[in-house]
């Protein structure tokens, strides 16, 4: 009966997948000191959808083609004859078939290997794939990631061959279990979006560096947590360099493999207007690695928010990660129109909404200039007494503050955005702010929370444990009667600083008319008007929901047609509506 059952499990198994469903891949482990010699396996791979998981009911995996006998058998799967996809991209905006697609796909390629220097290990690095991932190597599971923003990485040096396949499953079904859940206002884009590429290091290799500065008593101290990963990693001398600062300093790893450092020095103080970077070298006995590191600091005191000793208010606007023809798989020359936009309208920061965007996001807004909140996708309903959604949203916070903790421009974690007041979500938003700060204490921490329509209160009782009170509000679009913000500002007593965190209304392009009705561009742009009239003298930052039109499946009329009309310019990065420039006006006299 057994030989019966293995011969037919593909048919006569009614769960063959949760096998390969193993542990997921911890933050802990991610790869973060990667800025240095790389390769790359971004490029054409073989690509097909697996609507029924026949990868796992057919064992794909083991690419048996012949009997014992050596006969050819036919087999559903063609790996090296499969169309040809490009990594990085999202699967909806490569074929026109997939533009809905939400399910599990398999993405695979061959590549070669050969050392380059004896005992090298070699690391793999995955940007990020949405949303549950199983990663193959010749044969054998190596891994699997759950979360759809935020990179991974995996030492494959043990399952290395001169020639290798490497293939990676990802399912984007979106689960009530899941970070985000079911249900959000974007479109759920799937497939490996973000760079893959390989690392070759010594044995023992700084596997991650965190950089942040602080001043004590007028003086600024830089701050430096250099750690080793491999066999022998305590007692082994850590240096950093920072030749525009004559500062060449020494410290020894302790037992875990990290080297703390602390030094005085002259810093000139990177801001958004000044964005200056220093290029780091940090090497250890066997490795070395680089850093280019903004030195600022952002701090509160009372209801006010502080860039460098200066008071600032956050001119802010939201962003989704989306260029129509490419999904999420976004490049360069996207970042930056999206950052001129910004900045153009006279913005000094972006809500990078609503999980972790490209890193080169934070990199470039480091170059150019502009603060950055960012956040996990921990959106609307979610099951917050589930551990695996638990796990889930703390895995994903660590994976985004390690992996961006070094980006002058990123001043602002976001744990959260519009959840419901209640115990079980207080007490998972306790554990993600606990996660910000343990990992790093040199950055404020928010959520955009609901304001409480009944008591007509700013009063989520999160507020009490974040650094910045964020509020989603529309008055002027969802309730058209701006007289209750008024209301709701005056009555709430707050000691922190307030921001507007959304606020928005919708607007078709080159849609014009009266200014009352709505979806012109004339409706938008006076409640812009109204909104900041109203709030400017009790926020300290506006961000008003969005810059740009994006995809999302829930917004069905027949002016959306499956967007979110909100922006303040058209989704083809160009055409402006009335309230960029209303906007760009009133951000002058904040
Ligand atoms: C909410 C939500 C956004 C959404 C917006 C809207 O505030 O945070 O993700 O797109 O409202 O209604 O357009």
């Amino acid at each position: 009966m057994a030989n019966m059952l293995e011969e037919y499990d593909h048919l006569l198994n009614i769960d063959p997948i949760s096998q390969y469903l193993i542990e997921p891949i911890k933050a802990e482990t991610l790869f973060t000191a990667s800025n240095r010699k790389k390769e790359s396996l971004n490029g054409e791979w073989n690509f097909s959808i697996d609507v029924y998981n026949t990868f796992y009911r057919k064992k794909f995996f083991n690419e048996v083609t012949k009997d014992s006998s050596g006969k050819e058998i036919p087999v559903d799967f063609d790996f090296n004859k499969w169309e040809k996809v490009k990594v990085p991209s999202n699967w909806n905006t490569e074929k026109e078939r997939y533009f809905f697609y939400e399910g599990t796909a398999i993405y695979t390629r061959m590549f070669l290997y050969e050392a380059n220097t004896e005992n090298e290990r070699v690391i793999i690095k995955i940007g990020a794939s949405n949303y549950d991932s199983q990663i193959w190597l010749n044969k054998k599971l190596i891994g699997r990631h759950i979360g759809g923003y935020t990179p991974y990485s995996i030492d494959i040096t043990n399952n290395l061959e001169k020639e290798n396949r490497l293939t990676i499953v990802v399912n984007n079904q979106r689960k009530i279990e899941q970070i985000p859940s079911l249900n959000y206002d974007w479109k759920n884009y799937g497939g490996i979006f973000r760079d893959i590429e390989v690392f070759r290091v010594p044995v023992n290799y700084i596997s991650d560096t965190f950089f942040y500065l602080s001043n004590v008593n007028n003086l600024d101290i830089i701050n430096a947590e250099i750690t080793l990963s491999g066999e022998s990693i305590s007692n082994q001398d850590i240096s950093i360099i920072i030749k525009e600062l004559d500062i060449y300093i020494k410290q020894k790893t302790d037992k875990q493999g990290k080297a703390i450092f602390s030094f005085p020095c002259n810093v000139q103080r990177w801001d958004f207007n000044n964005p200056k970077l220093y290029s780091i070298k940090i090497s250890s006995n066997d490795d070395e690695c680089y850093e280019e590191i903004g030195f600022r600091i952002i701090e509160c005191k009372g209801k006010e928010i502080f860039l460098n000793g200066q008071k600032l208010f956050l001119k802010g606007v939201c962003v989704h990660e989306e260029e129509i023809s490419k999904g999420k798989a976004l490049n360069d020359d996207d970042r930056l129109k999206i950052i001129i936009l910004a900045k153009e309208m006279g913005c000094n920061i972006i809500r990078l909404a609503h999980y972790p965007h490209s890193e080169h996001m934070a990199k470039l807004a480091d170059e150019l200039g502009v603060l950055l909140w960012e956040e996990i996708p921990v959106y609307w309903a979610l099951m917050f007494e589930n551990k695996e959604t638990l796990f889930s949203a703390q895995n994903q916070m660590k994976e985004l503050i390690l992996r961006d903790r070094n980006r002058a421009s990123v001043i602002i974690w976001g744990v959260g955005n519009e959840n419901p007041d209640t115990e079980p979500r207080l007490n998972f938003m306790k554990k993600l702010i606990n996660i910000c700060k343990d990992l790093d204490s040199s950055r404020l921490v928010t959520a955009a929370c609901l304001i409480n329509i009944d008591s007509l209160k700013i009063e989520d009782r999160l507020s009490n444990y974040l650094d910045l009170i964020s509020i989603n509000e529309y008055y002027g679009w969802y309730y058209r009667d701006y007289s209750t913000l008024s209301t709701i500002l005056e009555r709430s007593k707050l000691d922190k600083p307030l921001l507007i965190s959304e606020t928005g209304a919708d607007s078709k392009i080159n849609y014009h008319g009266f200014d009352e009705e709505l979806y012109t561009e004339e409706h938008q742009s006076k409640m812009y008007k109204k909104q900041i009239d109203i709030s400017r003298n009790y926020i300290q930052g506006f961000f008003p929901w969005i810059l740009i039109d994006f995809r999302s499946e829930i917004r069905m009329n027949n002016f959306q047609d499956f967007y979110n009309i909100k922006g303040l310019v058209d989704k083809d990065f160009k055409t402006k509506k009335l309230s960029y420039y209303l906007l760009k006006d009133e951000y002058k006299n904040l």
